[in-house]
């Protein structure tokens, strides 16, 4: 069987003994079999990094990761991908910092990882590469010489023409995606923008999945990411006995616990979902000192502007809805930047009466899957959902709301605080055999054959 590499910015090397972490890791464990090698940044700055990668094997995978010089790695992370690339791709123009020196450095770096993997790869082995940081990634390894089967997945949105031109490079980016022979995305809204921008900034030929180009072929289609729900499930199930977790049921003292747990991202709408908690308290007294509202939000991408503001918005908000409704045994919302173990997430979803999935745009929101996976048959919470998160296409059975209207979502509040188990038992229900009839594994499966079925005719062309 030909090789698989996976290339990613970053790179989830194990810990010795010790289970894989969440995020991409999990995603693509079915993939991490002996043989397998997984490239990408170390997560080190150097000054003076070595172009031959640094190599960790685990459990038969070889992980093969560079250093990046800071200059390099801001141009590529701080200013392209995520001063750039990323607001774009998230419909906020508006945040878009675009400096033409970042997008060369981007491009540089990509430059550096192509030659740096070029070095390790076989004529047979299959890419696949992940996410926004690696766009030029697979153009440039062809320009190095490499024949092989060439995949791409974007975890996160993708837009239409009107909204990619904005950036002054779309042309070049949407050319870029076409030089791979697989695009995967995780809706079938994102994967037709694709096709779009494929059609009008370069002229493609699109019919059905397929695109041609320069008289050759690929397909950009929707490959929905799943969860091991399963697992999951257990894992939220013994965690009720986890410590923390514990202690939260017992300091709820019987009130409803709704739960919010996101990257602190300007994407997931925090400030949104807080005014909406303002305004469930304000509209509907009956829940005060019944609610406790927990939002888990890990700092993110601080080096980026509009993340540090974000950070200040919410603790001016926090304190705002704090002084307002508190009272003196009853803090209305508990609010932490600290990130929280797996386990312990999969425990709070458990005994999570809402839980809150408001972003303003995402790829597809694991988060909605897992807090669905994590809840009791006989007594479910209710999974209030944006409408513009990739997992509304598949989750239609929680209360969806548009997150960009604050009283939506006090609404939808309001009604998983007083909706009957029945309901809850149904949409329950529904919303379970959905999440557990797809899976992790099924996603790679599905990419891995569209990729192999794809490959040779892209070659014959
Ligand atoms: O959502 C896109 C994504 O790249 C995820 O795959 C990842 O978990 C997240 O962003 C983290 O981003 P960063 O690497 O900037 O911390």
């Amino acid at each position: 069987m030909a090789r698989i590499v996976i290339v990613s910015n970053r790179v989830p090397i194990p810990k010795a003994r010790v289970a894989v972490a969440g995020g991409l890791a999990v995603a693509l464990r079915d993939l991490l079999v002996p043989g397998t090698l997984w490239f990408g940044w170390s997560g080190r700055l150097a000054a003076d990094p070595a172009p031959q990668p640094a190599l960790v094997e685990a459990r038969g995978v070889t992980y093969a990761t560079i250093d990046l010089a800071a200059d390099a790695h801001r141009a590529l992370y701080v200013g392209f991908a995520n001063g750039a690339l990323w607001p774009v791709l998230h419909f906020r123009l508006g945040l878009m910092h675009y400096r033409r020196e970042d997008w060369l450095g981007y491009l540089a770096v990509n430059h550096t990882f192509a030659s740096s993997l070029r070095q390790m790869l076989r004529a047979d082995d299959t890419v696949w590469a992940h996410d926004y940081h690696l766009l030029p990634l697979g153009r440039l390894l062809r320009r190095q010489g490499f024949g092989g089967p060439l995949g791409f997945f974007l975890h996160v949105p993708f837009v239409p023409p009107s909204v990619l031109e904005a950036i002054p490079v779309a042309r070049e980016l949407v050319a870029d995606l076409c030089a791979y022979d697989v695009v995967g995305f995780q809706t079938e809204e994102h994967a037709r923008d694709f096709r779009d921008c494929a059609q009008r900034l370069l002229g493609a030929v699109v019919d059905g999945e397929w695109l041609w180009l320069n008289g050759r072929r690929l397909r950009a289609f929707a490959d929905p990411i799943g969860i091991d729900a399963r697992a999951f499930a257990g894992e939220a199930a013994r965690a009720v006995h986890d410590k923390l977790v514990q202690r939260v049921a017992d300091s709820l003292s019987g009130r409803a616990l709704a739960i919010g747990v996101d990257r602190m991202d300007y994407s997931k709408g925090l400030p949104n979902r807080f005014e909406a908690y303002g305004r469930l308290l304000e509209r509907h007294p009956a829940h005060r000192r019944r609610i406790h509202f927990l939002q888990i939000c890990p700092r993110s991408r601080e080096e980026v502007d509009a993340y540090r503001k974000l950070r200040v918005e919410l603790d001016r908000l926090t304190g705002r809805i704090n002084g307002r409704f508190s009272e003196f045994d009853w803090t209305p919302l508990r609010y932490s930047t600290r990130a929280a173990p797996r386990a312990t997430l999969a425990g709070l979803y458990r005994i999570g009466r809402i839980g809150l999935v408001t972003p303003l745009r995402d790829g597809m929101n694991l988060v909605a899957k897992e807090f669905v996976a994590a809840q009791p048959d006989d007594d479910p919470g209710v999974l209030v959902l944006s409408r513009f998160a990739g997992a509304a296409r598949e989750l239609s059975e929680a209360l969806i709301v548009n997150p960009f209207d604050p009283d939506a979502i006090a609404d939808a509040m309001h009604a998983a605080l007083t909706m009957p188990v029945e309901e809850r038992r149904e949409r329950q229900a529904v919303l379970k055999a959905k999440v557990f009839r797809t899976s992790a594994a099924a996603y790679c499966r599905r990419f891995m054959d569209a990729l192999a079925a794809q490959a040779p005719r892209a070659v014959a062309a």
